[in-house]
């Protein structure tokens, strides 16, 4: 862990605390073109792979330079269909986001907007499916991090594969710490990012998708630097990205996924978020605090919390307090009621959140605060 390190623990959905080893990774240059990092680029494109339980002669894993968004941009750019029609399926900012990046590449969408905090169903994907065959893609994002809600993935996945529609999901914020098994549940196009669960540092996304996807998506996007094909097209060629690569994210990045597997790959990350998320929920309850959804559909990675509805209660003093106390926290991203979010993802165990839970309760009586949120004032239960 951090003890080494005087600085705050970033209880955030990314960029997270990191090891000191995936710190140190970072104290050398690496030429681009040079066969060292070209095998190193390549190690990690297929311990990717393994991870998602992918076969390689189906999927190829393609990385991105950037920040999780460009991966996101240039998988729905190759993997949508120009005369296709994509069903968006929406509860929180990045259902909003994907959307947003199909209009701009002028793809044709529909949506099913579930609002703040309510989980898709398969059963209305299905439905929807069945009203609209111009349908050829589905987006789904699995951890809709701006609540911390899980959804439905393999059971949504089951109702979209059994239609023969391509299946996309944004599992930026959930892969390598929640199980997903592409040999197990139809997913055609997966993206995630290095500064989420496998806990590098931030500089690249990447997308594991299926192969004959990709060969279809040449020619297909708008962007130059965010053609997919072609920059699978150049590495499979050459062993290179094919723009410079943030070279000290992707060793970072190995370090990183090879203390993945000491901790026992995803069952073991997901094992330990998990326990942070039960110290935290339980925790934060005992102080009087609510959580935005029922337990059911908590994530291990984030959760949401109402703000306490006492005036005395404010984002940016409380937000204050704990960074002066070594912790970071996040704002909330709903619309209709005020929150915050706490991540449980990152170099963190049950000993951290116990020290964050007597900061919290330390600011609080700073700030005159009772924790209590006055739930009749706002409609935040799921
Ligand atoms: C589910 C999800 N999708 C997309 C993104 C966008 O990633 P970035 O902010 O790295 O562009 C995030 C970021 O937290 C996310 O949690």
């Amino acid at each position: 862990m951090n003890k080494d390190v005087k600085e705050p623990y970033l209880l955030t959905p990314g960029p997270l605390t990191t090891s000191y080893a995936t710190k140190a990774a970072m104290l050398r240059d690496w030429g681009s073109w040079d066969d060292d990092f070209n095998q190193v680029t390549a190690d990690v494109r297929t311990q990717l792979l393994v991870m998602a339980q992918a076969a390689s002669n189906e999927y190829a894993c393609v990385p991105m330079q950037g920040s999780g968004t460009f991966a996101v941009e240039s998988a729905l750019a190759c993997a949508t269909d120009p005369d296709g029609k994509v069903l968006v399926l929406m509860n929180g900012a990045y259902g909003k986001r994907a959307a947003q990046l199909l209009q701009m590449m002028g793809r044709r969408y529909v949506t099913l907007d579930k609002g703040d905090y309510l989980p898709p169903q398969p059963n209305e994907v299905a439905a929807l499916l069945q009203q609209d065959p111009e349908i050829t893609a589905v987006f789904l994002v699995h951890c809709e991090t701006s609540s911390g809600i899980l959804n439905p993935l393999e059971a949504i996945a089951e109702v979209v594969h059994a239609r023969g529609k391509t299946l996309i999901v944004d599992a930026m914020s959930s892969f390598g710490g929640i199980p997903i098994s592409l040999s197990k549940t139809p997913i055609d196009v997966l993206v995630s990012s290095a500064n989420k669960c496998i806990e590098g540092v931030p500089g690249f996304g990447f997308v594991i998708i299926r192969r004959a996807l990709l060969e279809a998506g040449k020619g297909r996007t708008h962007s130059l630097s965010l053609d997919l094909h072609a920059q699978w097209a150049y590495m499979e060629h050459t062993g290179q990205w094919r723009f410079t690569p943030p070279t000290h994210a992707v060793v970072a990045f190995q370090a990183a996924l090879a203390q993945h597997r000491e901790e026992g790959g995803v069952p073991g990350r997901c094992a330990r978020y998990t326990r942070n998320r039960d110290a935290l929920v339980n925790g934060m309850r005992a102080l009087g605090f609510s959580t935005l959804l029922e337990d059911e559909w908590l994530s291990p990675i984030i959760t949401t919390f109402l703000s306490p509805a006492d005036p005395a209660f404010e984002f940016n003093a409380f937000y204050a307090a704990l960074k002066a106390r070594g912790f970071l926290i996040y704002p909330g991203k709903l619309t209709a009621v005020d929150s915050f979010r706490i991540g449980c993802i990152g170099q963190l165990d049950v000993s951290v959140i116990e020290t964050l839970l007597i900061a919290i309760q330390d600011a609080l009586a700073d700030m005159d605060v009772s924790p209590i949120a006055d739930l009749s004032s706002q409609s935040g239960s799921a």
